[in-house]
């Protein structure tokens, strides 16, 4: 298989991974560049790259990788400076080919879907990684790096992976966000976090083998008012709070409904 070596602007957390996941896959990783200079120093230090704040890269590295907060992307794209042949590519869900400028001839995108938090330590295995590219000889590099990571790649286009991007919203950040304010409750009745660890292990479980529509339970489904009634009263404390329980039990209710017919 070809080595490629890499470079990277950014190093927060999907950088982080993708970084030291190739070098552990004997990848030579050349330069990292952060917006503050201190998360590349730290980065390059674990993988023996250069580390730097400016967007300059040589004809050493064939693939830049760019993993920047998304309101950054088409800055630091439009300030990259590499030679002509170099492929660069970024790892946003929600943005295509058309981010970058015209002067990069080779682009590309390298969208994991999966959640990254520094200090986790990402298997790549099997990971689904979206890949889109500007022409055969740049997707065939990214397959590669994919396959060297060991994910699974799906190729699709912008409007596709934006759908992805969005169901990626509401099944991780939007059910975290879940467990967050389910969190709140249980400290409420003198207890913690911990008393619901089985009872999300097995709605994730129950949902991947059965499929979530059949695996709804609670209050919303049996339509069972006098129970709404009473957690909208438990929430008087939060407006905030009863406007989601009022929003997401409408949504099961009517979700359901349609589906029976
Ligand atoms: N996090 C996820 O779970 C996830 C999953 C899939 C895809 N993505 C996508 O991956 C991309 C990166 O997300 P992330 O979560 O890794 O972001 P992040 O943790 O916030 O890291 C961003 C990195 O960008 C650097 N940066 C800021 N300005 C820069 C500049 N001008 N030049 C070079 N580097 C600069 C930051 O450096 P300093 O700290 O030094 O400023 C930091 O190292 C986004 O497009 C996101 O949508 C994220």
């Amino acid at each position: 298989m070809t080595r490629y070596v890499l470079s990277f602007a950014g190093a927060g957390r999907v950088a982080s991974a993708l970084c030291q996941r190739f070098y552990e896959k004997d990848i030579k990783i050349d330069r990292i560049v952060s917006g503050k200079g201190k998360s590349a120093d730290t980065l390059a230090g674990k993988c023996k790259a250069t580390a730097g704040r400016e967007l300059k890269f040589d004809q050493e590295t064939d693939v830049i990788i760019v993993a920047v907060p998304d309101h950054l992307l088409q800055e630091v794209l439009n300030n990259i400076e590499c030679p002509e042949e170099t492929l660069v590519a970024h790892t946003a869900g929600s943005f295509g080919l058309e981010v970058f400028p015209e002067r990069i001839k080779r682009s590309g995108v390298f969208y994991p879907l999966q959640t990254f938090t520094t200090g986790r330590n990402i298997a790549f295995d099997n990971i689904p990684l979206f890949i889109e590219a500007s022409d055969p000889d740049a997707k065939h590099i990214l397959d590669n790096l994919a396959g060297i990571l060991g994910a699974r790649v799906h190729f699709m286009d912008l409007d596709k992976r934006k759908l992805i991007h969005l169901a990626a919203v509401f099944t991780c950040n939007f059910t975290n966000h879940m467990f967050t304010i389910g969190k709140t409750m249980a400290l409420k009745a003198g207890s913690d976090f911990n008393v619901l660890e089985p009872l999300i292990r097995e709605t994730v479980e129950k949902a991947l083998e059965y499929g979530p529509e059949s695996s709804q339970t609670g209050p919303a489904i049996r339509n069972d008012q006098i129970t709404l009634k009473r957690h909208l009263d438990l929430l008087s404390f939060s407006p905030e709070f009863q406007d989601i329980y009022r929003h997401i039990t409408q949504s099961i209710i009517g979700f359901h409904k349609k589906s029976e017919k």
